[in-house]
């Protein structure tokens, strides 16, 4: 009897188990049928809204001809088809807190198959979670305050001299861009890599860069080909460096004492201690030189335009350079205490990125379905993030198309003003990028008379932004 009872509540209860799983699966159908994709149009398969997004970027018309006008019609969340890849476009500091924050947990970076491939896949980018935060505590103590404090007189020197080698003369004209593009890849190799830069370099540097946002196609005279050879160039060039450290420190001989302390002195201690490889040090050393090239000398540029297009904010900073100079000797190099106090100069700074983002925004990828505001974001499809939808919002930026660093007088919304981007993966070299704009700003302002050749130059976009003409500028050094 008591056999019987026992049975017949086993199988109630496998009854009961069995009709609870039939109703979980109900259930999770229901919620997958029932999910609602943003709005927006997909467009041809594949080809999608590919040209209409590189078309308008192309013009460093984002904003205008891409963003604005599917923000108008669906609102800060629309779907498209870029590139191939179903993706989600968001804007708003709310969205952009949403997504850059869930890092790791609901999304990852993203990018083109090329730029991958020439960065290299052991760079910081492409890495998450342990080995992501390994290479950034690398990268944060060369970059963070106290790493680069110690670097700011040599920045200063490197500086000094390529204005004196290039600018010194009377009414000399000079590409701004293109001097400003050498002068922080020359930071980049000489301060924190220790590498000499070689004649004939940075042309290499500048192969491997226009094969970044091109066509992943390894086909003879692509771009794209011409880049991965070049990039092969620079591997081996650092592998050698790489290696020969090694064997100096494997033999104990001291390394050159002003190596220490920068990044490369930093990936070599890591590398020997056996926590990242080989390719890690090479990859990380790759990206961090493009990382902080076309944004950084675009920033300056843009700098310098909007002050010599606003007089008055150019008698500011200027007056806040002098300041400085006139407490130091002829010879004396600016230190980080002087840096802080240029709070013109970082105003006009932000305000010009804020008009002039270096980078768009970028694309992340859904690592799970993800809800946000009523929609599904399905696990695969691409995410987008850019500046432009907030950077021209009134709601955030009031009057948001005319050049006021005084806005910078009290704090911004967070995730509003996002150069930088933000979250786990926002810029690494910020401050680095602070330091270099300032330091130009000051040597320039207090030793220079310049002004614009062309001040309507338009900004054109070749993936990244850039002074269509190079923006060449008319300077003589000042008298005293
Ligand atoms: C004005 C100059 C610069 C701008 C506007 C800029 C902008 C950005 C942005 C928007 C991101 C985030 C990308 C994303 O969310 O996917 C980023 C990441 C990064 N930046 Fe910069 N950057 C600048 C200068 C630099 C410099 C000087 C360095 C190197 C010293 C650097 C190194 C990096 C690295 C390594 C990352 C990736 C961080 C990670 O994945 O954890 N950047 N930058």
């Amino acid at each position: 009897m008591e056999y019987i009872q026992v049975l017949s509540l086993s199988f109630s209860l496998l009854v009961l188990l069995f009709l609870f799983l039939v109703m979980l699966f109900v259930h999770e159908k229901n919620i997958k049928t029932k999910r609602k994709l943003p709005p927006g149009e997909t467009g041809l398969p594949w080809i999608g809204e590919t040209m209409d997004f590189y078309r308008s970027q192309r013009k460093n018309q984002l904003f205008e001809d891409f963003l604005q006008p599917r923000i108008a019609r669906y609102g800060n969340i629309f779907k498209t088809n870029l590139m191939g890849a179903p993706t989600v476009v968001v804007s708003g500091a709310e969205a952009n807190r949403f997504l850059l924050s869930n890092e790791f947990k609901l999304v990852v970076s993203s990018w083109p198959a090329s730029s991958v491939q020439l960065m290299g896949k052991e760079s910081i980018m492409e890495k998450q979670g342990d080995r992501h935060r390994c290479l950034r505590n690398i990268i944060g103590a060369t970059f963070g305050h106290v790493g680069l404090e110690g670097l700011v007189p040599r920045i200063c020197d490197l500086v000094k001299s390529q204005l004196s080698t290039t600018w010194d003369g009377n009414d000399k004209i000079i590409n701004f861009h293109r001097f400003t593009k050498i002068l922080t890849f020359s930071i980049m190799f000489e301060c924190f890599l220790g590498f000499k830069v070689e004649e004939g370099l940075y042309a290499v540097f500048e192969r491997v860069l226009e094969g970044c946002f091109a066509p992943a196609l390894d086909i003879p005279g692509t771009k794209f080909s011409r880049a991965k050879k070049a990039r092969k160039e620079i591997e081996v060039m650092m592998l050698k460096k790489v290696r020969e450290t090694k064997k100096e420190i494997e033999e104990r001989v001291e390394v050159e004492s002003s190596d220490k302390g920068t990044l490369f002195s930093r990936l070599m201690d890591t590398y020997m201690r056996g926590e990242i490889t080989e390719d890690e040090v090479v990859d990380n050393m790759v990206v961090l030189v493009f990382g902080a090239h076309d944004t950084t000398s675009f920033a300056i540029a843009i700098t310098f335009k909007m002050l010599a297009l606003h007089p008055k904010w150019y008698s500011l900073v200027l007056q806040e350079h002098e300041e400085v100079r006139s407490k130091k000797q002829p010879e004396e190099t600016l230190t980080m205490e002087d840096i802080k106090k240029m709070k013109y100069s970082w105003q006009v700074a932000r305000e010009s990125m804020r008009l002039f983002p270096p980078i768009f925004g970028s694309f992340r990828k859904a690592i799970t379905d993800i809800e946000y505001e009523g929609y599904t974001i399905p696990k695969g499809w691409k995410v987008l993030w850019t500046t432009y939808a907030t950077h021209y919002n009134p709601e955030y930026f009031q009057d948001p198309l005319t050049f006021d660093p005084s806005r910078f007088e009290d704090g911004v919304q967070p995730y509003a003003f996002l150069p930088f981007g933000g979250g786990p993966r926002v810029c690494a070299g910020y401050q680095l990028a602070k330091l270099n704009i300032i330091i130009l700003l000051h040597y320039v302002l207090t030793g220079y008379d310049w002004s614009l050749v062309h001040p309507d130059e338009p900004v054109t976009n070749d993936p990244l932004p850039m002074p269509s003409l190079g923006m060449p500028i008319r300077v003589t050094p000042k008298s005293s």
